[in-house]
């Protein structure tokens, strides 16, 4: 199996946990972009989505299905969503494709949490994937100064990127993440960075991996 065929195949294996009848919650990425086409053949038995990201949402329109300002909405079911790497206590490292404040924010509204994943996401340790933080623009050589200080490796400001909310992106490379949930925290705690891409206090509730021999399905 390809990696593309392991990411069709984890989005199909995630519209079983699709809530009828519900607002979902839909992520953004290379694997998010193959669930939101599966979920087109379902858009009828649910309410409407929404979107982590500008790109999502222009996709789930384009299939004809609703989207939802996060305002206007009471609850979220479920959210469906890839990573860039997890670790088997489903803590993750998103924003690849910058879009982690959005996925974030719906993660925490979602009551579920379903992240979708080809097997070469699944680390032992996390940071081989360079580490993203969203920041304010005017702050980013304070925060990068005081990453360097504070938590150590490398971070850059990610080139002619611009996130959906107006800012930048720092990416930090060399790092060895042996406490995901503290850093997450601590990284949050700089004056500046609007949210950081470590999804460790809110994680993944089931985590669907997409192996060569069909899905594996891994809860925390
Ligand atoms: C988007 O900002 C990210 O968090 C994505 O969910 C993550 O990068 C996974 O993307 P792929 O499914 O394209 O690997």
């Amino acid at each position: 199996m390809t990696q593309d065929e392991m990411k069709f195949t984890v989005a199909q294996a995630a519209l079983e946990y699709v809530v009828k009848d519900t607002i979902i919650g839909v992520g953004t990425g290379s694997t998010a972009n193959f669930f939101i086409d599966v979920l087109a053949k379902m858009k009828n038995d649910i309410k409407g989505a929404v979107a982590s990201s500008k790109a999502t949402a222009q996709r789930l329109k384009s299939h004809g299905i609703k989207v939802f300002n996060l305002n206007e909405v009471v609850a979220i079911s479920v959210y469906i969503d890839g990573a860039d790497e997890s670790d088997d206590a489903l803590n993750l490292i998103k924003g690849g494709g910058g879009a982690l404040t959005r996925e974030k924010i719906v993660a925490a509204v979602a009551d579920q949490f379903i992240c979708i994943a080809d097997e070469s996401k699944l680390v032992t340790i996390m940071g081989n994937f360079p580490l993203p933080v969203e920041v304010i623009p005017m702050a980013s050589n304070y925060i990068k100064n005081q990453i360097i200080q504070r938590i150590g490796g490398t971070p850059t400001v990610r080139k002619d990127f611009i996130t959906d909310n107006g800012n930048l992106i720092l990416d930090i490379k060399d790092l060895k993440i042996t406490n995901p949930k503290a850093m997450e925290i601590e990284l949050n705690n700089i004056t500046g960075v609007v949210t950081n891409g470590l999804f460790a206090n809110r994680g993944a509730d089931v985590l669907l991996l997409g192996m060569s021999n069909g899905v594996k399905i891994v809860t925390a």
